[in-house]
């Protein structure tokens, strides 16, 4: 009796034991599973606030610049936007050639009124001012891309002008720059494509296989901006 006892006592620490351990594995399972879920969903909101946010201003800038070297080319997707076009355009090319993603902001940023992001931009322009951008990748880092896609809106028939102050700002020799861009009526880029010629003139701009979207088309283009990707041979 006594044995049956000592045995059922003993049976009954090893079920408790058991069911500790199982509980703390699964806590550990939770607690990852809940940390991707966390990033994916930060991922998630990212472009899809900033597919509907009117402003640079109401973003935080987004980089995930790499220091790994690789025998591969290598693929930097840079961009500028103000109202959520090109943010969503780059995500897509991203997402298609694997390449870090790289928004430029700037400094001072423009503000979610159109008339004074117009006035701005405009008196930038027409004075010649590079705007300050903020600047996270060094020129180690930005040496190691091979090819560069750079997406921008036309402004006032040119390049956006914080675009002026990223192609300033770097050595672009030997890396091959395709533009993809967004408008709303200059479907050619205006200025912008020679600008960009201009600025990196070292490097080979492929202005012949631009991306143009209007800026209104851009929700439904995710297909045709992935079918351009995979048009060319980069
Ligand atoms: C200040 C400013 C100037 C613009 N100038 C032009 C222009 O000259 N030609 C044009 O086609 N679109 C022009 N646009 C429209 C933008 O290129 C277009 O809305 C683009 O899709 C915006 O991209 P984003 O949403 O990434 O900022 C201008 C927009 C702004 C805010």
């Amino acid at each position: 009796m006594q044995i049956r006892r000592l045995f059922a006592v003993l049976l009954a620490a090893v079920i408790v034991l058991t069911l500790a351990a199982c509980g703390t594995g699964s806590n550990t399972q939770d607690s990852s599973d809940n940390t991707k879920a966390q990033e994916t969903t930060a991922a998630g909101t990212e472009s899809t606030d900033s597919a509907t946010a009117s402003a640079e201003t109401s973003e935080q800038p987004s980089s995930d610049i790499s220091d790994t070297e690789t025998a591969e080319n290598k693929i930097l997707v840079v961009y500028f936007s103000w109202s959520g076009h090109l943010d969503s355009m780059a995500h897509w090319v991203a997402d298609e050639t694997g390449g870090d993603l790289y928004r430029v902001t700037a400094k001072d940023p423009y503000l979610e009124n159109y008339n004074q992001t117009a006035d701005r931009a405009k008196q930038e322009q027409d004075n010649d001012v590079r705007p300050e951008i903020v600047v996270d990748i060094t020129e180690e880092q930005m040496a190691q891309y091979d090819t560069v896609f750079f997406g921008f809106p036309v402004w006032w028939y040119d390049l956006q002008m914080s675009m002026w102050t990223f192609l300033e700002n770097y050595d672009f020799s030997g890396k091959t720059i395709i533009p993809f861009f967004s408008h709303e009526g200059s479907s050619n880029g205006a200025g912008a494509l020679p600008t960009i010629e201009k600025l990196a003139e070292e490097a080979t701009v492929r202005s012949d296989d631009a991306l143009s979207i209007r800026g209104g088309k851009v929700d439904g283009s995710e297909n045709d901006v992935r079918e351009w990707v995979k048009g060319l041979n980069y």
